[in-house]
C-alpha cells in the first residue's frame, strides 16, 4: 500500500472520526439484521428438517486500514460519503454450509424476503474463478430503523461449503505471502484440489440425499426421493 496515501487517509479519517464511527455503527446494525434473518431461517429449517442448513456464520466490519487501502487502490479520495457510495463490502457475512444445495436454498429464502433488495449476485460455484475459487456472493440492500430515520445499507454475504472455505483459507494465505517460491506449481496444485473438493461436495450431497430419501422437506416444499 502507498504509505503516503495511507497516511493522508488516516489524517482525513481523524477529521471525520465522528461521522465515520456513526457510519460503521450503521453497517454493524445492517449486518446484525442480515445475520438475524439467516439465524431465523436456520432455526425454522432445523426444526422442520432435523438438520441445520448452515454450520457457522461469521461477521466482520472492514477495518479502517482496509477501507483506506481499498479507496486508494480504486483511486477514490477518502471521505465518509465516498465510502458509502463506493464500497459494498464494509459489512461482511460469511455463511458456511455443509452442502451446496443448502446454499441455494438459503439464498432463495433470503431473497424472497420483501425488505431485502438484491444489488449483485456472483455465483462462483456455478462459474468458478480460473484459480478454482468457489463461493456464492451477494450484495444486499437492507433497511435499518434508527431513532428518526430509515436508512438503506449494503451488506456482502458470502456462502461457501466447509470444504470451499478450507480451500479459500489456504489460497488466501498464499496470495498474501510475498516472495513465495514455486508459486506456479502451488497454484496448479490448488486448482487441482479445488476441483477435487467440488466433486467431493457433490458426492457427499448425493450420500446425504440417499440417507434422507423419502424425507419431506416441509418448509421448502420439496419431496426428495431416490
Ligand atoms: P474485492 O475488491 O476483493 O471485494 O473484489 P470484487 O469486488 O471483485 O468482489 P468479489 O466478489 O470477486 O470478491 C469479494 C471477496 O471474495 C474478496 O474480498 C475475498 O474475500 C473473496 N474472494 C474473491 N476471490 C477470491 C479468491 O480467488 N480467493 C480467495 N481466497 N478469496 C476470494
Ligand atoms: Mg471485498
Amino acid at each position: 500500500m502507498d504509505t503516503k496515501a495511507n497516511y493522508d487517509g488516516i489524517l482525513k479519517l481523524e477529521d471525520s472520526a465522528e461521522e465515520f464511527r456513526e457510519l460503521m455503527m450503521h453497517y454493524d446494525c445492517a449486518m446484525l439484521e442480515v445475520k438475524t434473518k439467516l439465524e431465523v431461517l436456520n432455526k425454522e429449517l432445523a426444526l422442520l428438517n432435523s438438520r441445520n442448513p448452515f454450520e457457522s456464520i461469521k461477521c466482520r466490519i472492514k477495518s479502517p486500514e482496509s477501507i483506506i487501502g481499498k479507496l486508494e487502490r480504486n483511486g477514490i479520495p477518502f471521505s465518509v460519503e465516498n465510502i458509502e457510495k463506493n464500497l459494498n463490502d464494509i459489512a461482511g457475512i460469511r455463511v458456511i454450509c455443509s452442502f451446496p444445495e443448502d446454499i441455494y436454498m438459503l439464498v432463495d429464502c433470503l431473497l424472497k424476503q420483501d425488505d431485502i433488495i438484491l444489488i449483485e449476485k456472483k455465483d462462483y460455484i456455478k462459474n468458478p474463478k480460473p484459480n478454482g475459487y468457489r463461493s456464492l456472493h451477494l450484495i444486499l440492500d437492507i433497511p435499518i430503523f434508527l431513532t428518526d430515520e430509515k436508512k438503506h445499507m449494503r451488506v456482502e454475504v458470502q456462502f461457501r461449503t466447509i470444504a470451499m472455505d478450507f480451500w479459500a483459507s489456504l489460497e488466501h494465505k498464499m496470495k498474501y505471502k510475498k516472495d513465495i517460491q514455486n508459486a506456479d506449481s502451488i497454484s496448479e496444485e490448488l486448482k487441482y484440489c479445488a476441483d477435487l473438493i467440488s466433486q467431493l461436495d457433490r458426492r457427499m450431497e448425493q450420500i446425504r440425499n440417499r440417507i434422507d430419501s423419502n424425507t419431506t422437506y416441509k418448509a421448502y416444499g420439496a419431496i426428495k426421493s431416490e
